[in-house]
């Protein structure tokens, strides 16, 4: 039985203590980041204060505890999506894990006159990147339209993919409509045309289960700050003969096997090829508390009440008259909406007086907008502790706003 109010026990951002503006601190930005629970914060200490030193260099044992530590994170990583060991890469987060796969792999392997193929509604880290690779190697990029809902569709996706296609980059759940696409339908479709498909998997691993073998994605990014853990430590999981055919992202020590001084040298083989430099390891410590942490509840469990929270957040949110829900029925913990006549900075702004955390803008998603026709929009993000009471007090806090905002009605 999914007991929220035990959870909230583990993180102390949640101990009631906290006060934003002078209220009760209700923190409704998870597709941002998440509070951390004890069992994290603790890992990342135990690195700090009883086992500080680098890893795969110390001939001594404090070295080989980190290198033990390192090596079963790296495990836990590889269970949690259902991936082999050697297919998993520690970044810093998801933008540099699909940066990685940009250079190392689109530059590598793209040339004029192939395609990339992303929609409007990905995150500028899952843009970008791909942006350079198209200045890099002449390729083009093209976008598979949206349906009217703005979910991406499988048979928007046959409809747009052709012989020319080498990528299709997308998120698994979107992070401003919260849309959970077909991945396993779209990847067979990438692959009957000889395209790889890279999965932006930031919003969907902290929410839903996630199978790399079932989905039959080529590489899949996620940051482990939006999972429960520390901030600046992300996964790259990769395809091993894909990871293989990626090129080095950096170059230094620890991805080496030798080099000369003609500048010949050998790398090692994947994941050690991409973690050039000292890795996060605190931050490894952490994402390793942050995966028990989240398999201890259970990843179905947490879909199911996050669903629940937000099925009950529509159904209050949709008696106000003079506001706009963009999307009423995604999958994700995502409810992005505006009030009508107001604008969303002002929203938040209004929310955070009373106490409530919330994102607005574009969310980085700065192509999305175009198709939302509006500037901004307000967005609400669940984690797995809040609670419907917390929506109660948004909901009675936006019914109320026209106390504070004129064009509020
Ligand atoms: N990528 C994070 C978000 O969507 C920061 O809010």
């Amino acid at each position: 039985m999914y007991d929220v109010n035990k959870i909230r026990k583990d993180f102390p951002m949640l101990d009631g203590t906290k006060l934003n503006q002078g209220h009760p601190l209700v923190y409704l930005d998870n597709a941002a980041t998440t509070f951390k629970p004890k069992c994290v914060i603790e890992a990342c200490n135990r690195y700090y204060e009883e086992e500080c030193a680098n890893s795969h260099r110390g001939d001594y044992d404090l070295a080989y505890k980190v290198d033990v530590t390192v090596d079963e994170v790296r495990n836990k990583v590889a269970k949690f999506i259902n991936a082999k060991k050697e297919e998993v890469v520690f970044t810093s987060g998801t933008s540099m894990s699909i940066n990685l796969v940009a250079s190392g792999y689109g530059v590598k392997h793209l040339k004029k006159g192939d395609e990339i193929l992303l929609t409007e509604a990905e995150h500028a880290s899952n843009v970008l990147p791909w942006f350079k690779v198209k200045e890099m190697t002449g390729c083009s990029i093209n976008y598979i339209p949206l349906d009217k809902e703005g979910r991406l569709t499988v048979e928007n996706v046959k409809k747009t993919i052709n012989k020319n296609t080498k990528i299709v980059a997308i998120a698994q759940i979107t992070n401003v409509l919260g849309y959970l696409c077909d991945v396993k339908e779209i990847a067979k479709v990438c692959h009957e045309y000889g395209a790889i498909l890279v999965l932006d998997g930031a919003q969907s691993i902290p929410h839903v289960p996630v199978d790399v073998k079932d989905l039959d994605c080529d590489f899949l990014s996620f940051s482990g700050h939006k999972i429960y853990g520390p901030t600046g430590i992300g996964v790259l999981y990769g395809k091993f003969e894909l990871l293989q055919d990626t090129d080095p992202f950096m170059s230094g020590g620890g991805n080496n096997a030798r080099f000369d001084m003609c500048g010949n040298v050998s790398f090692l083989q994947p994941p050690a090829k991409f973690e050039a430099g000292t890795l996060n390891l605190a931050g490894i410590y952490g994402l390793g508390a942050a995966i028990d942490y989240v398999n201890k509840i259970g990843m179905e469990e947490i879909h199911k009440y996050e669903l629940e929270l937000r099925n009950y957040a529509v159904s209050k949110l949709k008696t106000l008259q003079n506001l706009i829900i963009y999307n009423e029925f995604a999958e994700g913990g995502i409810i992005t909406i505006n009030v009508k006549d107001v604008f969303a900075q002002d929203e938040a702004s209004y929310l955070n007086s009373k106490g409530i955390c919330v994102r607005s803008g574009e969310h980085c998603a700065k192509i999305l907008h175009d198709f939302l026709k509006t500037m901004a929009t307000v967005r609400i993000s669940f984690g797995l502790y809040n609670t419907k009471e917390e929506i109660d007090v948004l909901y009675e806090t936006l019914k109320n706003g026209g106390d504070f905002l004129d064009a509020y009605f």
